[in-house]
């Protein structure tokens, strides 16, 4: 088994004679470490793998959304998406809804909950969401969008950002009007996933209308979408001009993605993927996070998926893949990665 991934122009270190061609950017008060951000994913941004990111090069990362509605605050699945503990400043809460109202007191009761910048959700195209008139769908009615964002900047001391698409679908791409209402309204940084509503997730995303977004408003903006390389996150900044990029998918299963696009921005050299010494300890580690945040009966469901995501990038592990999504047990679940890891490490180790 090997590791899947390409090996041009590769270091494992850092040249000191390079000099950083970048520079990292603010949010309200906060120096950001880079422009590399993770963005939110439901079901897999969750405390472990922020930390996780922040870690290996995320320079900022955001909750997964968090729902306006009063009635769930208090369910122990809001209450695990609301933790912060040991997470850096600044930390940032998305929440999503349709409700001014709503919207700000979630946004206060998050401030109140440790969150240092909130962050609100235009851009979900799920069903469940848009049919209550939330996440995407919202872009469709910009008087309402402005109602909100208004709201929820004057009820909270404390920056708001915004995420959305580029429109509800490809013959009303209004970013640019929603860009300037958000600007107009205080809204400190916006995310511009390069889809409309109606893409999901289809096709490919484009870049010039957040290029166009960013020529009409004077707030950093961040580019989203298909970012899956140093080489793609270089060429998305310099179509778009965007102040920082956000990466979610091809984090999944190789969060060390930003230290690599991180470097790759700052020196115009690439980074190799971390040896799989490294990687066994990076997954072990995040594994034994989520048993101890969602114990663990629920921790080694919830593991399965980064399991998958890790092993994906491995030549060979699809065998392992069936068995150890079988196994109920987080110990049994854990010992299995280990030694299999182990071995995999061992096979390298005697190929070279
Ligand atoms: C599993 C999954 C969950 C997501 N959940 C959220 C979310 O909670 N809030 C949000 O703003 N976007 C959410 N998104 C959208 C991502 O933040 C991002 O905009 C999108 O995946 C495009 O970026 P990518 O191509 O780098 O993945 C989600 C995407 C995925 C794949």
């Amino acid at each position: 088994m090997s590791a899947k991934k390409s090996s041009a122009t590769i270091l494992t270190f850092f040249n000191p004679e390079c000099k950083p061609e970048t520079l990292a950017m603010k949010v309200g008060p906060y120096n950001l470490s880079n422009k590399c951000f993770l963005a939110p994913m439901a079901g897999v941004t969750d405390l472990p793998f922020r930390l996780l990111c922040r870690k290996l090069g995320a320079g900022y990362t955001v909750t997964e959304m968090i729902s306006a509605d009063l009635k769930l605050w208090h369910s122990p699945k809001s209450a695990q998406r609301r933790s912060h503990m040991g997470e850096p400043a600044p930390r940032a809460v998305q929440i999503v809804g349709s409700d001014p109202e709503q919207l700000a007191q979630a946004a206060q009761f998050n401030v109140d909950h440790g969150a240092d910048i909130i962050d609100i959700n235009m851009g979900c195209p799920a069903k469940k969401v848009c049919k209550v008139l939330a996440g995407s769908a919202l872009l469709a009615d910009e008087a309402l969008v402005k109602r909100i964002l208004s709201r929820v900047v004057h009820a909270v001391n404390v920056p708001v950002t915004l995420k959305i698409r580029t429109g509800t679908d490809q013959n009303h791409k209004n970013g640019v009007e929603i860009a300037r209402i958000a600007e107009d309204c205080g809204i400190q940084m916006l995310t511009v996933h390069g889809r409309t509503r109606a893409c999901r997730f289809h096709g490919h995303a484009e870049y010039s209308t957040i290029c166009k977004i960013k020529k009409s408003i004077n707030i950093p903006v961040v580019a989203n979408g298909d970012i899956n390389s140093p080489e793609k996150a270089k060429k998305v900044l310099a179509i778009t001009n965007a102040d920082a990029i956000m990466i979610g998918r091809a984090a999944q299963g190789q969060p060390w993605l930003f230290r690599q696009i991180d470097h790759y921005l700052k020196f115009n050299e690439k980074l190799e993927a971390p040896p799989l010494a490294e990687i066994r300890t990076i997954i072990l580690n995040h594994l034994q996070e989520l048993y101890s945040l969602y114990g663990k009966q629920q921790g080694v469901r919830i593991a399965r998926k980064h399991i998958g995501w890790y092993l994906d990038n491995m030549i060979g592990s699809l065998q392992f893949k069936k068995k150890v999504f079988s196994v109920a047990d987080a110990d049994v679940q854990f010992d299995m990665v280990r030694s299999y890891l182990q071995d995999a490490e061992f096979k390298m180790e005697n190929v070279a």
